[in-house]
């Protein structure tokens, strides 16, 4: 089944549908049910959904957690996370609690600015282009002020642009490199209009001023923001780590040992790294910040020495075990879905409305706690104990178990190890 289409955004939503399910979904009757029992039955607020982007069809739901008894900077949140992976909120949530009863987590915000760029090509001589770009600099800001009058007003806007010669790289190449401070914007509309508005003037002028003409590439805003840095660490005495099954001390080294190895072992780091995104992203994502901006950028940020490793780094001083996070985080809390998802207002809400610097410590913290909880897990009891019990219920599920069959399993379960054949077992069993 396949097919081609001219005009399907032009289509109405029913019609869409209709044209998916009869050329996609042979079964078709309960595919169609599947979709469209997902609407909202409140017109406006589907509407509002259906209009976030382009051919929308239904609603795609994940689950809306809260982790609360995060202590950060002494102050204490419950933090909302949207994901679907059964053990994250479960995990962020027992570390929230570890680290409350040992003076919580700490954070600090080390710099806000973040980057956005003109690339452009020439092929005239380096000396008269950076003349002209020496001459046309205050012209490039002055034209931007009807885009940068607000942004300014509340102590935000343009930084510095410089001009960078990148052709030893790549022939011909220059940028315009601007930084900007976009306050508690995450601020990509704003810096892709001011680099558009840089463009426009930079080759406008340049026929005045240069013989050979300057040709714009592209000008967009850089998702690597190493200079939009959050740090977030906990602390305690190494004996004040010891719980029913480990000495503080035995804790502490088997800990610091798997964060060394992610911090020199790429297969290890990347996982390593994927359990902290697990509580950033769904923090990002609950806030309605952009997930795939804050990962790219992470991930450039953790192999910014040459080579890819750990965002986490821990260590044993004079009987102290301290664990670290250094993270890059453009984040916003005005505009953007900030303003027009009610869940994300429900969210920020949450947090006490947060500043976009409060909301960095915020998701910092999250990344920090998944972080500790997975390698808790995973250097004394193993990932798979915590994990499957989580996962139990997505099983029982799969086999349509009913309430009384669930209650029976997990109670099973409470002194069994679940695997995924035990449970299927253990259904089998109740339903002879
Ligand atoms: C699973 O989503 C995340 C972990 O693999 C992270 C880790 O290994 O550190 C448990």
């Amino acid at each position: 089944m396949s097919a081609t289409i001219s005009g399907f955004s032009k289509l109405s939503k029913s019609e869409k549908i209709d044209w998916i399910v009869r050329h996609y979904l042979s079964n078709s009757k309960s595919a169609k049910q599947t979709i469209t029992q997902y609407f909202n039955a409140d017109q406006k607020l589907q509407q509002l959904h259906d209009e976030f982007i382009e051919n929308t069809i239904t609603n795609y739901y994940l689950p809306l957690g809260v982790a609360p008894n995060f202590v950060i900077n002494n102050k204490t949140y419950a933090i909302p996370m949207a994901i679907e992976e059964s053990s994250v909120v479960a995990a962020a949530s027992n570390a929230a609690k570890f680290w409350m009863q040992r003076g919580g987590f700490k954070a600090k915000v080390l710099s806000t600015t973040k980057i956005g760029q003109v690339h452009f090509v020439f092929t005239g001589n380096f000396e008269d282009l950076k003349q002209y770009f020496n001459t046309i600099k205050s012209k490039l800001i002055t034209d931007t002020k009807p885009i940068t009058a607000n942004m300014e007003k509340r102590g935000g806007g343009i930084i510095d642009i410089e001009l960078r010669d990148k052709t030893e790289d790549l022939e011909h190449y220059y940028q315009l490199h601007a930084t900007f401070e976009t306050l508690d914007a995450m601020g990509a509309n704003f810096i892709n209009s001011c680099l558009e508005q840089f463009a426009k003037t930079f080759k406008t002028e340049a026929d005045k001023y240069l013989s050979a003409p300057i040709e714009i590439v592209m000008s967009i805003l850089s998702n690597y923001v190493p200079n939009c840095l959050v740090r977030a660490e906990v602390s305690c005495k190494v004996e004040d780590l010891k719980d029913k099954t480990i000495s503080g001390i035995a804790f502490a080294e088997k800990f610091v040992r798997a964060v060394n190895i992610a911090e020199i072992e790429p297969y290890r780091a990347v996982t390593h790294n994927k359990g902290i995104m697990n509580g950033i992203d769904a923090v990002v994502l609950a806030t309605g910040n952009d997930f795939r901006a804050v990962e790219a950028g992470v991930h450039a940020y953790a192999v910014k020495n040459g080579k890819y490793s750990s965002l986490t780094h821990a260590k044993i001083e004079e009987g102290v075990f301290t664990f670290w996070i250094e993270i890059p985080l453009a984040l916003g809390t005005v505009g953007g879905l900030t303003g027009l998802h009610p869940l994300v207002k429900v969210a920020l809400d949450i947090l006490g409305k947060p500043s976009a610097k409060e909301l960095m410590q915020i998701v910092a913290v999250a990344g920090l706690a998944q972080n500790f909880a997975a390698l808790r897990s995973l250097t004394t009891t193993g990932i798979q104990e915590g994990h499957m019990k989580m996962h139990l219920m997505n099983i029982l599920n799969q086999f349509n178990a009913t309430h009384e069959e669930k209650e029976e399993i997990i109670q099973h379960f409470k002194t069994h190890t679940v695997t995924h054949s035990a449970v299927v077992s253990e259904i089998e069993k109740l339903r002879q």
